[in-house]
């Protein structure tokens, strides 16, 4: 196989597990051209790439500039905070207004549920879903579970445990979708108002003790509590969520095993993890950010040549 099934990275839920390795594989090579002393390719060239963001990052946006300009494609930012947004012009008039200036590519982050599916059925261009709401983070899975395999040799197999704000986080649905069509085992565990109600209806194990869910896995993939996207109190305190489900380095070494651990960004240090942990071996966070980038390089280079 050598060209995805589709011309957009919506989601994971609709992309196929030869997809997923061949984005893998196509990685592998740009992870070591980025190893090389010039880390830059032809590849896109004649390809002008739009970053709109209509929602904070700091990771996924700074990944997908870098990717792009590794690939020598030409690139335009615009984030909705200092745009005419503001003024009340619309998603589609400014994406429009965007693709006239001959944009082949456009990478979204935005806060509603569906966003870039709209796009994708009202323009031409490939879209990159960086994160709709509670929805989908589609690169952020693929980067992870290739962390996982570079980490572990392989996904398939693996027991992984999803940890956190379950009911508000875009990166815990690509991540389910990402490691089960790998063939991992994939555990959710969180205080209960912060599991979705159907969440088993996935095929996810799940579990409310933290210290279970670490005692079952390989990896554990802690999860940020996304205050901005919660209008009600779903538990007492942070102080008290810190208490029952901050992974601490007692923890891990209370273990028989060592296990991986990864955190999306951004880290509330000292609440759903402790300094101690991220900062440890065990961590893999920082390289989870260095795949990012080929990640993103092989998904931009492999749409690009989608017919
Ligand atoms: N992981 C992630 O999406 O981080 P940012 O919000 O900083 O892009």
């Amino acid at each position: 196989m050598t060209e995805l099934s589709s011309k957009h990275l919506l989601g994971i839920k609709d992309i196929t597990a030869d997809d997923i390795q061949l984005i893998f594989e196509t990685a592998d090579n740009f992870k070591e051209v980025l190893n090389r002393p010039i880390k830059k390719v032809p590849s896109l060239r004649d390809i002008t790439i739009a970053n709109i963001f209509f929602e904070n990052s700091t990771r996924t946006k700074l990944s997908f500039e870098l990717a792009e300009k590794r690939l020598s494609a030409d690139v335009i930012n615009f984030s909705s905070g200092n745009s005419s947004v503001k003024k009340g012009e619309t998603l589609i008039d400014t994406v429009n207004n965007i693709l006239s200036m001959k944009v082949d590519m456009v990478v979204m982050r935005h806060s509603s549920v569906g966003a870039p599916y709209f796009l994708a059925r009202n323009i031409k261009a490939n879209i990159v879903n960086a994160g709709d709401g509670t929805h989908e983070h589609p690169t952020q899975a693929l980067l992870d579970a290739f962390s996982i395999r570079r980490k572990l040799g392989d996904v398939a197999g693996k027991k992984v445990a999803i940890i956190g704000d379950i009911l508000h986080s875009r990166v815990a649905l690509s991540n389910i979708f990402c490691l089960q069509k790998l063939g991992a085992e994939v555990m959710v565990c969180g205080p209960i108002t912060l599991l979705p109600k159907h969440i088993a209806s996935l095929g996810v194990k799940v579990e409310l003790d933290v210290r279970k869910a670490l005692a079952w896995c390989d990896v554990a993939n802690i999860l940020r509590i996304q205050l901005e996207r919660q209008q009600i109190k779903y538990f007492p305190s942070l102080r008290e969520y810190t208490l029952y489900y901050g992974v601490n380095k007692k923890m891990l070494d209370a273990l028989d095993k060592e296990i991986v651990i990864m955190h999306p960004g951004p880290i509330n240090r000292g609440v759903e993890l402790n300094s101690d942990v991220a900062d440890s071996e065990h961590s893999i966070i920082l390289d989870q950010v260095e795949n990012g980038v080929a990640i993103r390089m092989a998904v931009l280079y492999l749409l690009a040549g989608v017919k």
